[in-house]
């Protein structure tokens, strides 16, 4: 089945990000004119998505406005003949269908997920996390859906880490089919560098199918008072084949600082308006 849908969770509070995002969605913090959020729906309707939906919460009303038309600013930007950036401004709300589902308890990312199951249906979908972007020529959840045409199956992103930062991230091993295909056959979320010798991480992009949402529903919430994905694909591995996919691209951390500094940067140094100019700053820059 043709995979049209896509669940961008933006529920997150942003408390790496403190006091930036006391009251505002960390999705919508820019990396130079886009909010991030935009980068994911770019790079999900690029892969051939046509509906959007996002998990939201308290705060996030930005969100929903970004993805709307505008009319007052529309009609002003038209008055001073902007047209420019009329058409892009314009061009937002136009990129794919968009739907909305509020998380009412910040229950981790697999209570985010399956919030959107009555939406979802019995299709296989993309799944999108706010704190990852991929600067890629062939969008990251595009390689992904071309993994998953081939078998059917869920399909995790991954991407190499240094092995000192394994405890930040899903790890898995597994046999290597080529390259950058991998079956799975671990999944562990968060292991101590000693607890595993591999350092294939998971990044926040997925496609999944209607099994986990079976899963994440017969799941109970962890200690933390949490249903994370993780367990759900740790569950589904059990039965299930899975698979993970090394992502063609450069990957940032947007939820974390420094990982959200160096995508301003390298996106800055390649905006066609203020490249030159970033890159001449840098230049000069003493240390
Ligand atoms: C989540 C996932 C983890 C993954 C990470 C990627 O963790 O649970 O498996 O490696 O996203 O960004 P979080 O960073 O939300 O704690």
């Amino acid at each position: 089945m043709k995979i049209r849908k896509a669940i961008i969770t933006v529920a997150g509070f942003g408390t790496r990000f403190l006091p930036a995002t006391k009251a505002q969605p960390k999705a919508m913090l820019p990396l130079v004119d886009k909010p991030i959020v935009q980068y994911l729906v770019e790079e999900a309707v690029k892969a051939g998505i046509e509906q959007i939906i996002f998990v939201t919460g308290k705060g996030k009303r930005a969100i929903e406005d970004h993805f709307d038309s505008h009319f007052e600013l529309e009609y002003l930007l038209e008055q001073k003949g902007k047209e420019e950036v009329l058409g892009q401004v314009r061009d937002i709300a136009d990129m794919a269908e968009f739907f909305f589902v509020r998380q009412r308890y910040a229950r981790g990312n697999g209570d985010a997920v399956l919030a959107t199951r009555s939406f979802i249906g019995d299709e296989p979908c993309a799944v999108l996390f706010e704190d990852d972007i991929v600067a890629s020529d062939i969008p990251a959840i595009g390689q992904l859906i071309e993994v998953y045409n081939k078998y059917q199956d869920p399909v995790i992103a991954l991407t190499r880490v240094p092995h000192s930062e394994v405890s930040k991230y899903g790890i898995i091993e597994g046999a290597q089919i080529n390259d950058r295909l991998v079956e799975i056959n671990q999944f562990v979320e968060k292991p101590k560098p000693e607890e595993t010798k591999s350092n294939l991480a998971v990044i926040g992009k997925y496609i999944i199918t209607p099994a986990i949402f079976d899963k994440l529903e017969q799941m109970k919430v962890s200690v933390e008072g949490e249903l994370g994905l993780d367990h759900a694909f740790i569950e589904l591995l059990k039965t299930n084949p899975l698979y993970g996919y090394e992502i063609e691209g450069k990957r940032y951390d947007c939820g974390d600082k420094l990982g959200y500094i160096q995508a301003v940067i390298d996106f800055g140094l390649q905006h066609p308006e203020i490249g030159n100019g970033v890159s001449d700053h840098i230049k000069n820059i003493k240390l």
